[in-house]
């Protein structure tokens, strides 16, 4: 079944694909099915945001379509980036929001350092009907950018020992925000069929 990705970010469509495409789903990009609009994520909530992207992309295209939205939170800076993860502080790059981040942290205590990634996803079937599901993955800010895979904050979130851009794509995929949100969509899905 043909499934649009509301999104045209590289690092998740690739997940996406990795994660969906061994279930029997043919993935597309936003891009790839021809839709060039761009959704405010104008929602204060992940929830809210991804069904606003649902929502806009099946209204055009009445094709099965999966939107989501996802963020880091981190508990020392009560919340923040949260929702405005991919544009925090104004950044432009990943690189500088990673430093910000950073920054922001230097002077926090290990102990102190505790986060956690959220994946909300807004799945829109081919006949219209919406489920709604979250994910998260607990860790912990590192000092410095480690790793060369993944992408957004993934060099600074510690998981077990090794930040999110040093382990490879598969054990990330077990264990992510997004994996999780996935598994629960997945549940929801399959416990509907039967
Ligand atoms: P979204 O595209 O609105 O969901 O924005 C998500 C933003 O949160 C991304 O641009 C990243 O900065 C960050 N983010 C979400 N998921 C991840 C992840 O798996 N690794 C690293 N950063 C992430």
């Amino acid at each position: 079944m043909r499934l649009i990705i509301a999104s045209n970010n590289k690092g998740k469509i690739r997940e996406y694909k990795q994660l969906l495409e061994p279930l029997g789903y043919d993935i597309v990009s936003q891009r790839e099915a021809g839709i060039n609009i761009e959704v405010e994520e104008t929602g204060t909530t992940f929830a809210e945001n991804s069904a606003l992207k649902a929502r806009a992309i099946f209204e055009i295209t009445k094709n099965a379509v999966l939107a989501d939205d996802s963020g880091l939170e981190i508990d020392a800076l009560n919340g923040e980036p949260g929702v405005y993860s991919a544009r925090y502080g104004g950044c432009t790059n990943d690189a500088e929001r990673v430093a910000l981040v950073l920054d922001k942290m230097k002077d926090v205590p290990d102990e102190k350092r505790t986060a956690h990634f959220v994946c909300t996803i807004h799945f829109i079937a081919q006949n219209g009907s919406e489920i709604a599901v979250e994910g998260r993955v607990y860790g912990k800010i590192g000092y410095e950018p480690e790793g060369e895979n993944g992408f957004g904050y993934d060099p600074i979130f510690m998981y077990e020992g090794k930040s999110f851009a040093q382990i490879g794509a598969k054990e990330k995929n077990a264990v992510s925000h997004r994996a999780n949100a996935l598994k629960a969509l997945i549940q929801k899905l399959t416990s509907q069929e039967g």
